[in-house]
């Protein structure tokens, strides 16, 4: 009689066994081929599934990192509280990291923000404050201001301040670098991600490139962020309204080191939300707008490479189901001008 066939491979030593709580979760996520999508390229690309992690996004390790920095040096301790001014998955990989250890957590929220999102952090016993959209950076209602007043006031209570926290961008070299080498078992060669606060191409590329300085770190920005721009002639444009979340910036946050990034490409909406709703429909990787984004860019840089030995990973950021009523809904992408036939890079 012959053995069937395992259906899994092996288990990493970490599924073998219990862990100890919820923030063992987070990291060492899956590598995963691209296939229909990248139909006739022969260099070989691969998504980190980020969306696999317990809060669903590539944010969760800054979570966990930011909370036990500010642990190891003192400012948060028993009874502690956790403040942010945050939208989306900082947020909740925050409440989460949080609800894990016992801290409060306070967050400031500009009112244009779905009341999904808000009852998304309440779930996790997070205080919400809607604060008005329509203020100046400077004024004090401004919600990053505002979340700055709160964290000053309260006792016991720490900024989580994402966008200079050190710890955002050291969570990447120590956790999404090394994964990320020995799942390529040093083969990368490129590596596709966007910058929001720039942690991860930050923390990742430094990483990859002192194992091998050869490893091209690519960025990739919404047409309308100023960070691509920037990068090329080192003036800041003014930035443009885009719709593709989570990534792209009106300033250089203090979170992005540029001097690691060898190359940065811009991609518009269109093309980010037709590649995630393609990652979605034909890969089964149910993924937000900004995955789609990193993915196009990527795919393109393969095809022009067009290397069997190439090892060209994209950063997949977050589950498409924050993006329900956005980018799958039929409805709103055409309110939007967007069409809602698959399109973007294929095979030739
Ligand atoms: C949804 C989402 N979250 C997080 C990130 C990464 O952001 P950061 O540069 O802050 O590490 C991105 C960008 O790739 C993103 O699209």
């Amino acid at each position: 009689m012959t053995t069937p066939e395992p259906r899994h491979i092996t288990p990493p030593d970490r599924l073998r066994r219990p862990v100890a709580s919820a923030l063992d979760l987070v990291g060492w996520t899956p590598l995963v081929r691209l296939n229909r999508v990248a139909e006739g390229i022969r260099t070989p690309v691969y998504g980190k599934c980020e969306f696999m992690n317990p809060g669903g996004s590539v944010k969760d390790r800054i979570g966990q990192a930011i909370i036990e920095a500010a642990e190891a040096e003192g400012s948060l301790g028993p009874g502690g509280t956790v403040v942010e001014a945050t939208s989306g998955n900082t947020g909740l990989a925050l409440a989460m990291a949080a609800a894990s250890r016992g801290y409060r957590c306070i967050f400031t929220m500009p009112d244009k923000m779905s009341t999904e999102k808000v009852r998304l952090l309440r779930a996790f016993g997070a205080e919400v404050i809607i604060t008005p959209t329509d203020v100046p950076n400077d004024d004090p209602r401004h919600y990053t201001q505002w979340a700055a007043r709160i964290a000053r006031e309260t006792p016991g209570a720490v900024l989580a301040d994402q966008f200079y926290n050190p710890a955002n961008p050291k969570a990447h070299y120590e956790s999404t670098g090394p994964e990320l080498w020995e799942q390529s078992r040093g083969r990368i060669t490129h590596f596709f991600a966007g910058a929001g606060t720039g942690g991860t191409i930050t923390g990742t590329g430094r990483f990859l490139k002192e194992r091998n300085p050869e490893v091209q770190i690519v960025g990739v920005d919404p047409v309308g962020s100023v960070i691509a721009s920037f990068f090329h002639t080192g003036q800041m444009p003014e930035g443009e309204v885009y719709q593709v979340e989570g990534l792209g910036n009106d300033k250089i946050p203090g979170t992005l080191d540029l001097e690691v990034v060898d190359d940065y490409v811009s991609v518009d909406d269109r093309s980010a939300f037709a590649m995630a709703r393609r990652l979605t429909r034909e890969e089964g990787l149910f993924v937000g707008g900004s995955a789609g984004l990193i993915v196009h860019a990527a795919l393109e840089r393969a095809r022009e490479i067009d290397d069997p030995d190439g090892f060209v990973v994209a950063v997949l950021c977050d589950w498409g189901e924050h993006y329900l009523t956005k980018l799958y809904n039929d409805e709103w992408m055409t309110e939007h001008g967007h069409p809602v036939e698959s399109v973007g890079v294929r095979g030739p």
